[in-house]
């Protein structure tokens, strides 16, 4: 080895700072850029004071989920897992335009009667429990607050989401070398599957890291696709953070496969990226969700019913603030602390050992079209939030003008509700410019349980918008 090589790898070993254009000239896709340092938050995690739980709808709703961590579900027994039985369950979308609505839904849910499954100003959806129907009826109408019917056996629909694949796609999908097909929802083995065949197959792009391990000791894998130019912009894209919300693992799978499939024909904008993706941050909500709760949204860690963290509400920034529950059992759960979650940490642990310098943050979840920026921790707006509303608006134009959907644009705190600790925020905090939590369809007609037919045309219309996002970032 000459004395200069010497000196380098030295230096390397000293200081992964000083290492990073050395680390580039590697075999592109080989290595990824490692570095010690990342830009300070605006805040370390002891700076952050400890926030009051406002009355929020969705923080109360939570906080009294907070005893009772009884499950009163009927379960039924299929490939020796419990699962849980949503037959005579229904899914109605309630005005909130009345004073006196979100009270009467707060009491409706402390009795145990209704769940939250997410809403705006101006409405809420809610899961009524089979039992409850007259009696939820009765109090809705009694109160004169309007409501509209979205589904009327939750069960049928979970039964009708993600039917066997026909026999020409079972043939199709053994000559591919993965098992992905966006015709239907896949378990967590055959997305990781997919992502190793690609990096076996197109090695001088494409790479797979685990960045950490899940609480059940899951794998975090992120993909990388990169020609590792050193010009190359950065850009991080993340599905699954809640488990229950399956399109967005899938738009995200789409999208890498997209990618690394056509990568020498892709545009300029596509190629000149450094492409961080990870499908599932979620991975034992994900399974969970398979095999015995469809609707499970947290994580994994904790106990027994109560069990879970909503990983959305744990991130380091303005931590514990409103719209997250201190409470175990609530679905908003924060976690015992920011990133107490293997989950988050890992992403945390990874943003701040990478050397990429990203410009975009995305993260996909379900559902309501919505394109939402920071801040979401309450309503306060970032200082480029009017370039964030324009080029989210720019992205909601080419989705609508390919397939259809239309997508509002706004702060998230603004256009849904304050929710403290979102990984966008966090994003945000790092300075990461275009940070946007994208909730894909529907509007509730099937909610979480969007049939897998919905797959392809939700995700071709969001990879028109995630162009329109590609062509900003190389403007930069
Ligand atoms: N539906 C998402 C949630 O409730 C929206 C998150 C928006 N971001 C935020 N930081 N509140 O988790
Ligand atoms: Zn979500």
């Amino acid at each position: 080895m000459g004395s200069l090589t010497k000196t380098v790898v030295l230096l390397c070993v000293i200081s992964s700072v000083l290492c990073t254009p050395f680390i580039n000239k590697l075999q592109p896709g080989q290595e990824w850029p490692t570095r010690s340092s990342v830009k300070q938050p605006y805040h370390q995690f002891d700076e952050i004071e400890n926030g009051t739980i406002s009355d929020t709808v969705a923080t109360e709703v939570a906080a009294q989920e907070e005893k009772a961590p009884e499950n009163n579900k009927p379960k039924v027994k299929e490939d020796d897992v419990e699962r849980i039985d949503y037959s005579g369950a229904q899914v109605w979308k309630v005005s909130t335009k009345k004073s006196n609505a979100h009270r009467v839904i707060n009491q409706l849910a402390s009795e145990k009667l209704i769940a939250s499954w997410g809403g705006n100003h101006t409405s809420i959806d809610i899961l009524v429990k089979p039992k409850a129907v007259e009696n939820v009826t009765a109090t809705l109408k009694n109160k004169d607050i309007a409501y509209y019917i979205m589904i009327e056996d939750l069960q049928q629909r979970i039964d009708e989401e993600n039917p066997p694949l026909d026999e020409n796609e079972l043939e199709l999908q053994d000559r591919r070398g993965h098992r992905m097909t966006w015709k239907q929802y896949h378990r967590l083995e055959d997305i990781h599957g997919f992502l190793d065949y690609l990096a076996k197959t197109y090695p001088s792009i494409v790479s797979v890291n685990s960045i950490g391990k899940s609480h059940e000791g899951r794998d975090l894998k992120v993909l990388r696709i990169s020609d590792g130019k050193k010009t190359n912009k950065a850009v991080f894209i993340d599905g699954g953070i809640h488990a229950r919300e399956w399109i967005s693992p899938a738009v995200v799978t789409y999208f890498i496969n997209q990618f690394a499939e056509n990568f020498d024909v892709e545009s300029d904008d596509i190629r000149n990226i450094d492409w961080y993706f990870l499908p599932v941050v979620n991975p034992d909500g994900y399974e969970y969700t398979h095999k015995t709760d469809r609707l499970w949204r947290k994580n994994r860690r904790g106990f027994g019913g109560c069990a879970g963290a909503d990983l959305n509400r744990n991130f380091g920034y303005q931590w514990g603030g409103k719209g997250a529950s201190r409470y175990p059992c609530s679905e908003i759960y924060r976690g015992s602390g920011p990133f107490s979650e293997p989950e988050s940490k890992a992403i945390a642990q990874f943003f701040k050992s990478t050397g990429a310098d990203f410009s975009a943050y995305l993260t996909y979840h379900s559902y309501g079209q919505y394109l939402l920026y920071p801040w979401g921790y309450d309503n306060a707006l970032p200082p480029d939030h009017k370039n964030l509303e324009t080029v989210g608006k720019m992205m909601a134009q080419a989705i609508q003008k390919t397939g259809g959907s239309e997508y509002k644009v706004g702060s998230s705190s603004g256009l849904l509700y304050p929710a403290a600790g979102g990984s966008d925020d966090w994003a945000k905090s790092l300075n990461i410019k275009y940070t946007y939590t994208i909730e894909l369809s529907d509007t509730g007609r099937y909610g979480f349980v969007l049939p897998a037919s919905y797959i392809e045309p939700v995700a071709r219309e969001n990879l028109a918008g995630l162009r329109v996002l590609a062509s900003q970032v190389n403007k930069e």
